[in-house]
Protein backbone atom coordinates (compact mmCIF):
# COMPACT_ATOMS: atom_id res chain seq x y z
CA UNK A 1 0.00 0.00 0.00
CA UNK A 2 1.44 3.54 -0.71
CA UNK A 3 1.44 6.16 2.41
CA UNK A 4 0.47 9.71 2.55
CA UNK A 5 1.10 12.21 -0.04
CA UNK A 6 4.77 14.13 0.50
CA UNK A 7 5.60 16.98 -1.06
CA UNK A 8 9.99 17.66 -1.29
CA UNK A 9 11.01 21.18 -2.18
CA UNK A 10 14.60 21.96 -3.01
CA UNK A 11 16.69 24.48 -4.72
CA UNK A 12 20.31 23.51 -5.33
CA UNK A 13 23.33 25.25 -5.63
CA UNK A 14 22.64 26.23 -9.32
CA UNK A 15 19.30 27.96 -7.67
CA UNK A 16 17.98 27.60 -11.21
CA UNK A 17 14.39 26.70 -10.11
CA UNK A 18 12.61 25.78 -6.78
CA UNK A 19 11.89 21.54 -7.64
CA UNK A 20 8.89 20.91 -6.26
CA UNK A 21 6.99 16.75 -6.15
CA UNK A 22 4.44 15.25 -5.23
CA UNK A 23 4.93 12.12 -3.82
CA UNK A 24 3.40 8.71 -2.37
CA UNK A 25 6.01 5.97 -1.47
CA UNK A 26 4.89 2.78 -2.41
CA UNK A 27 7.37 -0.63 -2.50
CA UNK A 28 5.24 -2.39 -5.01
CA UNK A 29 6.11 0.75 -7.45
CA UNK A 30 9.08 0.57 -9.48
CA UNK A 31 11.54 2.79 -7.85
CA UNK A 32 9.50 2.42 -4.47
CA UNK A 33 7.70 6.04 -5.17
CA UNK A 34 4.44 7.13 -7.42
CA UNK A 35 5.61 10.51 -8.47
CA UNK A 36 1.98 12.24 -8.72
CA UNK A 37 2.64 15.91 -9.97
CA UNK A 38 6.06 17.75 -10.58
CA UNK A 39 6.50 21.81 -10.54
CA UNK A 40 9.72 23.61 -11.24
CA UNK A 41 9.86 27.07 -10.55
CA UNK A 42 12.24 29.75 -11.45
CA UNK A 43 13.37 32.20 -9.21
CA UNK A 44 11.17 35.35 -8.57
CA UNK A 45 12.72 38.36 -10.23
CA UNK A 46 15.72 39.57 -8.26
CA UNK A 47 16.19 36.71 -5.93
CA UNK A 48 18.70 34.88 -7.99
CA UNK A 49 21.02 37.69 -8.23
CA UNK A 50 20.15 38.72 -4.26
CA UNK A 51 21.48 35.49 -3.56
CA UNK A 52 24.42 34.87 -5.59
CA UNK A 53 25.58 38.03 -4.52
CA UNK A 54 24.81 37.06 -0.94
CA UNK A 55 27.34 34.37 -1.00
CA UNK A 56 29.68 35.77 -3.47
CA UNK A 57 33.17 36.15 -2.32
CA UNK A 58 32.70 40.03 -1.79
CA UNK A 59 29.46 39.92 0.37
CA UNK A 60 28.45 42.08 3.24
CA UNK A 61 24.87 40.87 4.41
CA UNK A 62 23.73 42.29 7.18
CA UNK A 63 21.66 40.62 9.03
CA UNK A 64 18.35 42.52 7.84
CA UNK A 65 18.73 41.47 4.64
CA UNK A 66 19.43 37.92 5.65
CA UNK A 67 16.31 37.40 7.30
CA UNK A 68 14.15 38.87 4.61
CA UNK A 69 15.79 36.48 2.09
CA UNK A 70 15.14 33.45 4.78
CA UNK A 71 11.77 34.99 4.36
CA UNK A 72 11.39 35.27 0.61
CA UNK A 73 13.07 31.58 0.05
CA UNK A 74 10.40 30.80 1.97
CA UNK A 75 7.34 32.50 0.29
CA UNK A 76 9.08 30.64 -2.94
CA UNK A 77 9.10 27.30 -1.78
CA UNK A 78 5.91 27.88 -0.33
CA UNK A 79 4.25 28.59 -3.66
CA UNK A 80 6.09 25.55 -5.57
CA UNK A 81 3.90 23.50 -2.61
CA UNK A 82 0.90 24.79 -3.28
CA UNK A 83 1.62 24.64 -7.61
CA UNK A 84 2.65 21.05 -7.55
CA UNK A 85 -0.58 20.11 -5.13
CA UNK A 86 -2.60 22.05 -7.84
CA UNK A 87 -0.89 20.35 -10.40
CA UNK A 88 -2.55 16.87 -9.33
CA UNK A 89 -5.80 18.78 -7.32
CA UNK A 90 -4.56 17.29 -4.33
CA UNK A 91 -5.56 19.18 -1.46
CA UNK A 92 -2.87 20.68 0.91
CA UNK A 93 -4.79 19.23 3.89
CA UNK A 94 -4.16 16.01 2.55
CA UNK A 95 -0.61 16.00 2.40
CA UNK A 96 1.26 13.98 5.36
CA UNK A 97 3.73 16.23 5.29
CA UNK A 98 6.56 18.41 3.47
CA UNK A 99 10.59 18.67 2.91
CA UNK A 100 11.68 21.24 2.13
CA UNK A 101 15.55 22.11 2.02
CA UNK A 102 15.73 25.25 1.64
CA UNK A 103 18.68 27.31 -0.33
CA UNK A 104 22.16 26.82 0.80
CA UNK A 105 23.85 30.22 1.23
CA UNK A 106 26.95 28.68 3.16
CA UNK A 107 28.44 25.46 3.99
CA UNK A 108 30.86 25.34 6.51
CA UNK A 109 31.17 21.69 7.61
CA UNK A 110 34.82 21.80 8.20
CA UNK A 111 34.45 25.11 10.78
CA UNK A 112 35.18 24.15 14.13
CA UNK A 113 32.16 23.53 14.96
CA UNK A 114 30.80 22.75 11.52
CA UNK A 115 27.71 24.99 10.54
CA UNK A 116 25.83 24.92 7.26
CA UNK A 117 22.93 27.50 6.42
CA UNK A 118 19.86 26.98 4.27
CA UNK A 119 17.35 30.19 3.70
CA UNK A 120 13.55 29.19 3.31
CA UNK A 121 12.21 29.80 7.02
CA UNK A 122 9.81 26.85 7.92
CA UNK A 123 7.54 28.14 10.22
CA UNK A 124 6.84 30.72 6.91
CA UNK A 125 5.90 27.41 4.57
CA UNK A 126 4.07 26.08 7.32
CA UNK A 127 1.65 29.06 7.54
CA UNK A 128 1.49 29.07 3.84
CA UNK A 129 0.46 26.34 3.28
CA UNK A 130 -1.24 24.67 6.68
CA UNK A 131 1.12 21.58 6.35
CA UNK A 132 3.42 19.75 8.39
CA UNK A 133 6.77 21.12 7.62
CA UNK A 134 10.46 19.65 8.14
CA UNK A 135 13.18 21.77 7.55
CA UNK A 136 16.92 22.58 8.11
CA UNK A 137 17.64 19.11 8.06
CA UNK A 138 21.18 19.54 8.20
CA UNK A 139 21.90 21.12 11.31
CA UNK A 140 21.50 17.49 13.55
CA UNK A 141 24.11 15.55 11.48
CA UNK A 142 26.87 18.58 11.62
CA UNK A 143 25.72 19.16 15.48
CA UNK A 144 26.91 14.96 16.15
CA UNK A 145 30.13 15.96 14.17
CA UNK A 146 29.13 15.47 10.65
CA UNK A 147 29.33 17.24 7.11
CA UNK A 148 25.56 17.16 6.91
CA UNK A 149 26.22 16.33 3.58
CA UNK A 150 25.48 14.91 1.13
CA UNK A 151 21.80 13.91 2.30
CA UNK A 152 20.32 12.00 -0.70
CA UNK A 153 22.02 8.80 -0.07
CA UNK A 154 19.90 7.39 2.41
CA UNK A 155 16.69 8.06 0.01
CA UNK A 156 19.05 6.34 -3.10
CA UNK A 157 19.76 3.64 -0.53
CA UNK A 158 16.25 3.21 0.00
CA UNK A 159 14.98 2.70 -3.29
CA UNK A 160 17.74 1.27 -5.27
CA UNK A 161 19.83 -0.61 -2.26
CA UNK A 162 18.01 -3.85 -2.96
CA UNK A 163 20.39 -5.30 -6.42
CA UNK A 164 22.54 -7.80 -6.36
CA UNK A 165 25.43 -6.35 -7.54
CA UNK A 166 26.98 -2.80 -6.32
CA UNK A 167 25.62 0.49 -7.82
CA UNK A 168 26.55 4.36 -7.73
CA UNK A 169 24.33 7.09 -7.98
CA UNK A 170 25.73 9.99 -9.11
CA UNK A 171 23.99 13.80 -8.39
CA UNK A 172 25.18 16.34 -10.99
CA UNK A 173 24.22 19.38 -9.59
CA UNK A 174 26.12 22.46 -8.90
CA UNK A 175 27.87 20.36 -6.90
CA UNK A 176 27.95 16.76 -7.95
CA UNK A 177 27.61 14.22 -5.06
CA UNK A 178 27.75 10.11 -5.55
CA UNK A 179 26.41 7.45 -3.43
CA UNK A 180 27.61 4.51 -3.73
CA UNK A 181 25.50 1.39 -3.02
CA UNK A 182 26.52 -2.23 -1.59
CA UNK A 183 24.42 -5.16 -1.94
CA UNK A 184 21.10 -5.28 0.66
CA UNK A 185 22.14 -1.46 1.25
CA UNK A 186 18.45 -0.96 0.98
CA UNK A 187 17.99 -2.69 4.66
CA UNK A 188 21.34 -1.32 6.16
CA UNK A 189 21.99 2.17 6.12
CA UNK A 190 25.61 0.98 7.26
CA UNK A 191 26.26 -0.44 3.43
CA UNK A 192 25.88 3.26 2.06
CA UNK A 193 28.94 5.34 1.53
CA UNK A 194 29.16 8.74 -0.25
CA UNK A 195 30.76 12.14 -0.64
CA UNK A 196 30.43 15.37 -2.47
CA UNK A 197 32.64 14.76 -5.65
CA UNK A 198 33.25 18.38 -6.22
CA UNK A 199 31.98 20.43 -9.06
CA UNK A 200 29.38 19.25 -11.26
CA UNK A 201 28.06 21.75 -13.47
CA UNK A 202 28.83 25.10 -11.38
CA UNK A 203 31.71 26.04 -12.58
CA UNK A 204 30.26 24.96 -16.34
CA UNK A 205 27.43 27.44 -16.17
CA UNK A 206 29.24 30.34 -14.51
CA UNK A 207 32.06 29.84 -17.21
CA UNK A 208 30.02 29.46 -19.85
CA UNK A 209 27.27 32.83 -18.58
CA UNK A 210 30.78 35.22 -18.97
CA UNK A 211 31.73 33.99 -22.44
CA UNK A 212 28.38 33.32 -24.23
CA UNK A 213 25.47 34.64 -22.46
CA UNK A 214 24.18 31.38 -22.14
CA UNK A 215 23.21 30.03 -18.56
CA UNK A 216 24.33 26.74 -19.44
CA UNK A 217 25.91 24.81 -21.97
CA UNK A 218 22.91 22.53 -23.63
CA UNK A 219 23.64 19.17 -24.41
CA UNK A 220 27.45 19.95 -23.72
CA UNK A 221 27.85 21.27 -27.43
CA UNK A 222 30.04 24.69 -26.72
CA UNK A 223 32.56 21.95 -24.46
CA UNK A 224 31.95 18.92 -27.29
CA UNK A 225 34.43 21.62 -29.68
CA UNK A 226 37.38 22.44 -27.61
CA UNK A 227 40.07 20.53 -26.59
CA UNK A 228 41.69 19.58 -22.86
CA UNK A 229 43.88 21.65 -21.72
CA UNK A 230 46.14 19.60 -19.69
CA UNK A 231 48.11 21.88 -17.37
CA UNK A 232 45.17 23.54 -16.32
CA UNK A 233 43.90 20.42 -15.52
CA UNK A 234 46.27 18.80 -13.67
CA UNK A 235 46.73 22.47 -11.92
CA UNK A 236 42.70 22.18 -11.27
CA UNK A 237 43.45 18.45 -10.51
CA UNK A 238 45.74 19.23 -7.68
CA UNK A 239 42.93 20.59 -5.71
CA UNK A 240 43.73 19.07 -2.17
CA UNK A 241 39.71 18.63 -1.57
CA UNK A 242 40.05 16.19 -4.38
CA UNK A 243 42.70 13.83 -2.68
CA UNK A 244 41.21 14.01 0.80
CA UNK A 245 39.42 11.15 2.07
CA UNK A 246 35.18 11.07 2.75
CA UNK A 247 33.50 12.18 4.63
CA UNK A 248 33.79 15.24 2.58
CA UNK A 249 31.36 17.98 1.67
CA UNK A 250 31.88 21.25 -0.40
CA UNK A 251 29.89 24.08 -2.21
CA UNK A 252 30.15 27.08 -4.24
CA UNK A 253 31.82 29.06 -1.44
CA UNK A 254 35.09 26.86 -2.45
CA UNK A 255 34.25 25.83 -6.28
CA UNK A 256 33.74 29.27 -7.82
CA UNK A 257 34.78 31.64 -10.67
CA UNK A 258 37.45 32.81 -8.21
CA UNK A 259 39.10 29.62 -7.63
CA UNK A 260 39.05 28.89 -11.53
CA UNK A 261 40.49 32.32 -12.12
CA UNK A 262 43.54 32.31 -9.56
CA UNK A 263 44.51 28.64 -11.36
CA UNK A 264 44.08 30.48 -14.58
CA UNK A 265 46.55 33.34 -13.74
CA UNK A 266 48.80 30.87 -12.58
CA UNK A 267 49.42 29.20 -15.92
CA UNK A 268 52.10 30.45 -18.18
CA UNK A 269 49.85 30.14 -21.38
CA UNK A 270 46.62 31.49 -22.93
CA UNK A 271 43.80 29.06 -22.70
CA UNK A 272 40.89 29.97 -24.97
CA UNK A 273 37.33 30.15 -23.49
CA UNK A 274 36.28 26.63 -25.11
CA UNK A 275 39.08 25.02 -24.13
CA UNK A 276 38.24 25.94 -20.74
CA UNK A 277 35.17 24.44 -20.86
CA UNK A 278 35.61 21.27 -22.47
CA UNK A 279 38.54 20.95 -19.41
CA UNK A 280 35.96 22.11 -16.70
CA UNK A 281 33.80 19.02 -18.27
CA UNK A 282 36.59 17.33 -18.03
CA UNK A 283 37.73 17.57 -14.26
CA UNK A 284 33.71 16.84 -13.85
CA UNK A 285 34.20 13.74 -15.31
CA UNK A 286 36.98 12.39 -13.65
CA UNK A 287 36.39 13.45 -10.57
CA UNK A 288 33.31 11.83 -10.85
CA UNK A 289 34.61 8.33 -12.13
CA UNK A 290 37.59 8.14 -9.63
CA UNK A 291 35.01 8.38 -7.20
CA UNK A 292 33.45 5.52 -8.64
CA UNK A 293 36.34 3.62 -8.62
CA UNK A 294 36.50 4.31 -4.96
CA UNK A 295 34.16 2.42 -3.81
CA UNK A 296 35.02 -1.28 -2.12
CA UNK A 297 32.89 -3.41 -4.40
CA UNK A 298 33.27 -3.00 -8.27
CA UNK A 299 30.53 -0.45 -10.06
CA UNK A 300 28.45 -2.56 -12.91
CA UNK A 301 26.34 -0.04 -13.38
CA UNK A 302 26.73 4.12 -12.91
CA UNK A 303 23.17 6.00 -12.80
CA UNK A 304 23.57 9.96 -13.15
CA UNK A 305 20.51 11.98 -11.80
CA UNK A 306 20.37 15.71 -11.83
CA UNK A 307 20.50 18.37 -14.63
CA UNK A 308 23.90 17.44 -15.56
CA UNK A 309 22.45 13.75 -16.78
CA UNK A 310 21.75 15.85 -20.03
CA UNK A 311 24.55 16.75 -20.84
CA UNK A 312 25.52 14.74 -23.36
CA UNK A 313 29.12 15.08 -23.89
CA UNK A 314 30.08 15.04 -19.85
CA UNK A 315 27.79 11.63 -19.61
CA UNK A 316 29.74 10.46 -22.92
CA UNK A 317 33.45 11.56 -20.73
CA UNK A 318 32.05 9.89 -17.71
CA UNK A 319 31.35 6.64 -19.63
CA UNK A 320 35.22 6.76 -21.08
CA UNK A 321 36.11 6.96 -17.71
CA UNK A 322 34.32 4.38 -15.97
CA UNK A 323 34.03 1.69 -18.58
CA UNK A 324 33.85 -0.79 -18.80
CA UNK A 325 30.91 -0.12 -16.04
CA UNK A 326 27.98 0.57 -17.82
CA UNK A 327 26.90 4.84 -17.85
CA UNK A 328 22.89 5.28 -17.96
CA UNK A 329 20.20 7.33 -15.86
CA UNK A 330 18.19 6.53 -12.92
CA UNK A 331 15.06 7.00 -15.18
CA UNK A 332 16.25 3.35 -16.04
CA UNK A 333 15.33 2.20 -12.70
CA UNK A 334 11.65 4.05 -12.49
CA UNK A 335 12.98 7.45 -11.11
CA UNK A 336 13.30 10.29 -12.96
CA UNK A 337 16.34 12.14 -11.96
CA UNK A 338 15.47 15.33 -12.78
CA UNK A 339 13.25 14.76 -10.07
CA UNK A 340 15.42 12.51 -7.66
CA UNK A 341 16.98 15.16 -5.14
CA UNK A 342 13.17 16.92 -4.36
CA UNK A 343 11.72 13.21 -3.90
CA UNK A 344 14.79 12.34 -1.37
CA UNK A 345 13.42 15.81 0.90
CA UNK A 346 10.01 14.44 0.95
CA UNK A 347 11.52 10.88 1.80
CA UNK A 348 13.64 12.24 4.58
CA UNK A 349 10.57 14.61 5.67
CA UNK A 350 8.78 11.06 6.19
CA UNK A 351 11.23 9.61 7.96
CA UNK A 352 11.75 12.60 10.75
CA UNK A 353 7.66 12.43 10.64
CA UNK A 354 7.91 8.49 11.28
CA UNK A 355 10.70 9.34 14.35
CA UNK A 356 13.54 7.50 12.13
CA UNK A 357 17.04 8.58 11.36
CA UNK A 358 17.56 9.99 7.99
CA UNK A 359 21.66 9.95 8.06
CA UNK A 360 23.66 7.45 6.41
CA UNK A 361 26.51 7.74 9.10
CA UNK A 362 29.79 6.51 6.80
CA UNK A 363 28.53 9.18 4.64
CA UNK A 364 28.44 12.44 6.19
CA UNK A 365 30.62 11.35 9.33
CA UNK A 366 28.18 11.92 12.44
CA UNK A 367 28.69 10.09 15.47
CA UNK A 368 25.03 7.91 14.95
CA UNK A 369 21.85 7.92 12.88
CA UNK A 370 20.01 10.76 14.11
CA UNK A 371 16.38 12.19 13.10
CA UNK A 372 17.22 15.37 10.82
CA UNK A 373 14.67 18.53 10.69
CA UNK A 374 12.70 20.51 12.43
CA UNK A 375 8.99 20.27 12.52
CA UNK A 376 6.81 23.07 12.06
CA UNK A 377 3.05 22.81 12.04
CA UNK A 378 0.94 25.87 11.72
CA UNK A 379 -2.58 23.58 12.87
N1 LIG B 1 20.21 20.02 -21.50
C1 LIG B 1 21.19 20.30 -20.64
N2 LIG B 1 22.47 20.29 -21.05
C2 LIG B 1 23.49 20.57 -20.21
N3 LIG B 1 23.30 20.87 -18.91
C3 LIG B 1 22.05 20.90 -18.44
C4 LIG B 1 20.92 20.62 -19.26
N4 LIG B 1 19.81 20.72 -18.49
C5 LIG B 1 20.23 21.06 -17.25
N5 LIG B 1 21.57 21.19 -17.22
C6 LIG B 1 22.41 21.57 -16.08
O1 LIG B 1 21.78 21.25 -14.89
C7 LIG B 1 21.80 22.36 -13.99
C8 LIG B 1 20.64 22.28 -13.05
O2 LIG B 1 20.74 21.04 -12.41
P1 LIG B 1 20.13 20.77 -10.98
O3 LIG B 1 20.13 19.30 -10.77
O4 LIG B 1 18.85 21.52 -10.83
O5 LIG B 1 21.25 21.43 -10.08
P2 LIG B 1 21.11 22.04 -8.62
O6 LIG B 1 20.74 20.89 -7.74
O7 LIG B 1 22.47 22.60 -8.33
O8 LIG B 1 20.05 23.09 -8.71
C9 LIG B 1 21.80 23.56 -14.91
O9 LIG B 1 22.36 24.66 -14.25
C10 LIG B 1 22.68 23.05 -16.05
O10 LIG B 1 24.03 23.22 -15.75
MG1 LIG C 1 18.24 23.00 -9.55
Amino acid sequence: MPDGYYVGLISGTSVDAMDAVLVRFNPHARGGVDVVATHSAPPPAGLRDALLAANGPDHRLRFAEYGRLDQAVAQWAAAAARAVCDKASVALEDLAGIGSHGQTVWHAPDDTPGFSLQLGQGARIAAETNATVVSDFRSMDLALGGQGAPLVCACHGALFGQAEQARAVVNIGGIANITQLAPGADRDVLKIRGFDTGPGNGLMDEWIARHRDAAFDADGAWAATGRIDRPLLDALLAEPYFARAAPKSTGRDWFNLAWLDAHLDRLTHEVTPVDVQTTLAELTAITIARAVHDGESRVDTVYLCGGGAHNAYLAARIAAHVAPADVTVTDDLGVAGDWLEAIAFAWLARERLAGRPGNAPYVTGAARPALLGAVYSAG
